[in-house]
């Protein structure tokens, strides 16, 4: 089957949320490899969502965050719990968006166009362990429709997606 992401040229925030939550749900539904699963997960976030720079999973190990499959310019192989956006979110276990990165003390720039970020934690069992992240060129990128539907997102990652 094809999983090619057509015709999305006209559709609004909410219908791309909507389109790109059948897209993760027709391959969850599909494969039930992790490791291909974030990786088109990824593809199809890049695929659908406006203006974005960077999308992917950083995945606990070691006692850090280490990068996992993602879209975009290559990235920090290795985020310590400490420091960053994604640390915070994971840390907090919050979904955490952050409107202007160049405001918040410890962003890391892996990608230095990034001027917003969302970052979803993922849980197993009630234990976080990982986090989707989301890198925007755009100030206040994210809509209120995209932190709803990502968390929604995370979700369906959660209830499917077991890497460790
Ligand atoms: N900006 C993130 C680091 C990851 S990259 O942007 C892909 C952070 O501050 O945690």
């Amino acid at each position: 089957m094809s999983l090619e992401i057509r015709g999305i040229e006209k559709l609004n925030d909410q219908e791309r949320m909507d389109e790109l939550i059948n897209y993760i749900k027709i391959q969850l539904d599909d494969e039930s490899d992790s490791l291909a699963l974030m990786s088109n997960i990824s593809s199809f976030i890049m695929g659908t969502i406006k203006n974005l720079n960077w999308a992917g999973f950083y995945l606990y190990k070691e006692d850090e965050l280490v990068l996992g499959p993602f879209q975009g310019q290559p990235a920090c192989t290795r985020l310590s719990l400490d420091k960053g956006v994604c640390a915070k979110a994971f840390r907090d276990r919050k979904v955490t968006k952050v409107d202007d990165v160049n405001e918040f003390p410890d962003h890391i720039a892996c990608d230095s166009a990034s001027e917003s970020e969302l970052v979803i934690p993922l849980f197993k069992d009630g234990t976080v362990y990982g986090v989707l992240d989301l890198d925007s060129p755009i100030k206040n990128r994210f809509t209120n429709i995209e932190v709803e539907g990502f968390t929604k997102i995370g979700k369906l990652i959660e209830d499917n997606i077991y890497p460790f």
